[in-house]
């Protein structure tokens, strides 16, 4: 039994990870701006009021759980807003940028504490942060800001390795959720989830610092 903090836990793949997680006995925090009924029924301690852009409210959880150790912080929020070249809206590139990249980051210090040898931090990032699979363009502020959580990951999994704490960059496929307009194409949350938590539990320090999907193979950056 391990303890896990998820942040934008109130929906889509987070509400997901804190049913799993909770079904096969973990501890879950669960961490998001506003609770949910889908989040309130998981019967999770709930921690709302967590906008990971902001400092204070980063602080207030800290404050919150008074040092309770967390053996897996999953950043799981994130924004996607669609940035194309000829309407390219400065604020949402920012916006995107501090909730997938400086966001995780901020909560990732404020947390260090409270990481003891062993811990694990995920990141959920994207495909789409992949440079090396880039080929149909576009989305500016979400690729880019999901390249820059991933080169957050890598240093942080080479700066946490003498904590012994390790790192992964998880990207959870397709999946429908409202970010992807609940495609029908897309997985469903559950079958992604349980590619992520295998990847998850397979995670240690020799594996820290690399960039997985959910089915298990690793992704180029
Ligand atoms: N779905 C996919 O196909 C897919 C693919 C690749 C990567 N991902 C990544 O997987 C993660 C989860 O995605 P999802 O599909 O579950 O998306 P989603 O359904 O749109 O949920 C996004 C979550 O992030 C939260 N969030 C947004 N801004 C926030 C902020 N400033 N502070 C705190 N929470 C914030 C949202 O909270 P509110 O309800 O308060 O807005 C919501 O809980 C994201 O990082 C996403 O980039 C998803």
């Amino acid at each position: 039994m391990a303890t896990y903090l998820i942040t934008g836990a109130n929906r889509g793949i987070g509400t997901e990870y804190g049913r799993q997680l909770k079904d096969r006995g973990d501890t879950v925090i669960a961490a998001c701006r506003r609770s949910s009924p889908e989040l309130d029924a998981l019967g999770v301690r709930i921690e709302s009021g967590v906008d990971i852009t902001s400092a204070a409210a980063i602080a207030g959880l800290v404050e919150r759980l008074e040092g309770l150790p967390i053996d897996v912080l999953i950043h799981n929020a994130g924004l996607l807003e669609a940035t194309c070249l000829e309407t390219l809206d400065v604020e949402s590139l920012r916006r995107q940028f501090e909730v997938n990249a400086i966001g995780p980051l901020l909560l990732s210090r404020a947390l260090l504490g409270q990481l003891a040898p062993g811990a694990k931090l995920i990141l959920m990032t994207s495909r789409m942060g992949s440079i090396a699979d880039n080929s149909s363009g576009g989305s500016y502020g979400y690729r880019m800001s999901k390249v820059a959580l991933c080169m957050a990951g890598k240093s942080l999994a080479i700066d946490l390795q003498p904590r012994g704490i390790s790192v992964a960059l998880l990207h959870p496929g397709l999946v429908r959720t409202r970010m992807t307009g609940f495609a029908a194409q897309a997985v469903a949350p559950e079958q992604a989830v349980r590619g992520l938590l295998d990847r998850i539990d397979a995670l240690s320090l020799e594996t820290s610092g690399r960039f997985w999907h959910a089915n298990g193979q690793e992704l180029p950056w």
